[in-house]
């Protein structure tokens, strides 16, 4: 059965607490947070003082999605926010492996996301130390855009990559996430699924999240 995280960044912002406490409610497995420096992607989303509202009320993991330059500058404070997963960008890293020891070395699980441009072999020497990937399915900074369709080649690719090297690392997908596109990600190898425009812009989130999950 799939992971499903919804992405906080489509939930409504005047009424924060109610939308955690929604998927604390539901099947949801984590709580996927977007942080953006208006540098890394053009657009800005929110920061520490959020996050730990945020964590106050969350009672699943916080997967937290750093779209952000200079990931190592902040490691501990996410740690002190709450982040459980801290997934930093591959093109934002010049020294991947460092970044990942520093993540883990901070008790948080590790993961690499890659641009939809980006090759998964690129993560050949680093797959053994990473807990997740998380492959771009739409150009990131913003929810709501049309899934790219390479992603399910991808996929499978990044499957394959991970089964012959024995690591244990995830494979999560971010971006223009709903029933058909998921149902497809499931079948190409994906193992956690994130969603925000699709289950906040939908009538009964909780229900959406559910046929997330039976996917
Ligand atoms: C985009 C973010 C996504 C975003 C997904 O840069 O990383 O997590 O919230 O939104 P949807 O599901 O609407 O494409
Ligand atoms: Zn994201």
């Amino acid at each position: 059965m799939a992971i499903i995280s919804p992405s906080i960044l489509s939930a409504d912002f005047a009424n924060l607490q109610r939308d955690v406490e929604m998927i604390n409610d539901s099947k949801a497995d984590w709580f996927h947070i977007d942080v953006m420096d208006g540098v890394f992607v053009p657009n800005l989303s929110f920061g520490m003082p959020v996050i730990k509202a945020i964590k106050r009320h969350a009672k699943k993991p916080m997967d937290v999605h750093l779209m952000i330059v200079n990931p190592d500058r902040y490691i501990a404070d996410f740690k002190n926010a709450g982040a459980d997963l801290l997934t930093v960008h591959y093109e934002a890293c010049t020294h991947l492996h460092r970044t990942i020891q520093a993540i883990k070395a901070e008790g948080m699980k590790a993961g690499v996301s890659l641009n939809p441009h980006t090759p998964v072999h690129l993560l050949k020497d680093i797959i053994a130390d990473l807990d997740l990937v998380l492959l771009m399915s739409v150009n990131p900074g913003f929810g709501g855009q049309k899934f790219i369709e390479q992603t399910y080649t991808k996929t499978s690719e990044l499957r394959k990559m991970i089964d012959e090297s024995g690591s244990n690392a995830l494979i999560e997908i971010d971006g223009g996430v709903n029933l058909a596109t998921g149902k497809k990600l499931l079948k190409s190898g994906a193992d956690a699924l994130v969603a925000g425009s699709f289950v906040f812009g939908s009538e009964d989130p909780e229900k959406t999240i559910s046929e997330l999950k039976k996917l």
